[in-house]
């Protein structure tokens, strides 16, 4: 497997796998904590992948043994004023924007503490996966203030409002296997095997055909903020824009053909 490292950013680590973009935020000292400057450089990574057509997945994940992402960089929080605080929550949100509609996958390997900010952007990915040491949680009640890169919206949306509101009002930290069991990762797997199940994960979405993969995003994703009648609507017209596709016609021919398919993303 073809394997390069694009050493770009003071604060991220990228690797490419193949179709693959693996993005490990690395601040060390701060266990990972996102501050101005990385959420900057996820930004850019995140932009330079939807742009590039040899890239069809991502996994974010962070770097070391220990911590996905710590949350927001607590020394910045510390010094803001009122419209600071507003444009670095507004920054953060359109960051994590970009990846939630991103219309290939991108994939959360949360690979340890995910909290506050952390947690959130693992929110924004479409899945995600924990290793068995992972621990989430939104506690920024406990710090006097509320998440506020989309924390209180995406959360409610993945593990229903009651769950949501027990877990940022009270700020507990949940562990794996109750992230599990609450549909807030979708499974759990041993430390060591996280980024191999990340890889694995992707690559079974990269057999398919990339235009479907693209459509389903784009209707799971913005569907899910309409109304179900209007979703509705928009879901049946990727299902006609795709019968103009020639990856719909070899995908069925294959199958009657008995052979797999050659998508060409057209
Ligand atoms: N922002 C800035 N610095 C952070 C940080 C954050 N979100 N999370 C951890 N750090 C720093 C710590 O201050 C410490 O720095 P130091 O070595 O200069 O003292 C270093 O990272 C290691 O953290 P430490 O607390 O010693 O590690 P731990 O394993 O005992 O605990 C956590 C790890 C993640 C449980 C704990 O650091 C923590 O609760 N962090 C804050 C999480 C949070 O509230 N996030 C939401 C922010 S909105």
């Amino acid at each position: 497997m073809e394997t390069a490292t694009i050493p770009t950013y003071k604060n991220l680590q990228v690797e490419r796998r193949d179709a693959v973009t693996i993005l490990s935020v690395s601040r060390p000292d701060v266990l990972n904590a996102l501050n101005r400057e990385t959420l900057g450089e996820i930004e850019d990574c995140v932009r330079r992948f939807r742009e590039d057509d040899s890239q069809g997945a991502m996994i974010l994940t962070g770097a070391g043994e220990k911590s996905f992402i710590s949350g927001a960089d607590i020394n910045e929080l510390a010094v803001l004023n009122p419209r600071e605080a507003e444009d670095i929550s507004r920054f953060g949100q359109r960051v994590l924007d970009s990846i939630e509609t991103a219309v290939k996958p991108v994939i959360a390997a949360v690979n340890g503490y995910a909290f506050g900010g952390g947690c959130e952007l693992a929110l924004a990915c479409h899945m995600r996966l924990a290793s068995e040491n992972a621990v989430l949680g939104l506690p920024e009640v406990s710090l006097g203030i509320i998440p506020g890169y989309g924390g209180t919206q995406r959360l409610p949306r993945l593990v229903g409002r009651g769950r949501a509101l027990e877990l940022i009002l009270t700020g507990r930290r949940v562990k794996a296997d109750e992230a599990e069991r609450i549909g807030l990762v979708n499974r759990v797997v041993p430390r060591e095997q996280l980024l191999d199940e990340a890889l694995k994960l992707a690559q079974a979405i990269l057999k398919n055909g990339p235009l479907a993969v693209a459509a389903v995003l784009e209707s799971v994703t913005r569907g899910g903020s309409l109304p179900l009648p209007d979703a509705l609507r928009f879901e049946s017209g990727f299902f006609g824009i795709l019968a103009a596709s020639e990856d719909m016609h070899e995908g069925l021919k294959a199958f009657l053909e008995k052979r797999p398919a050659k998508f060409q993303r057209k």
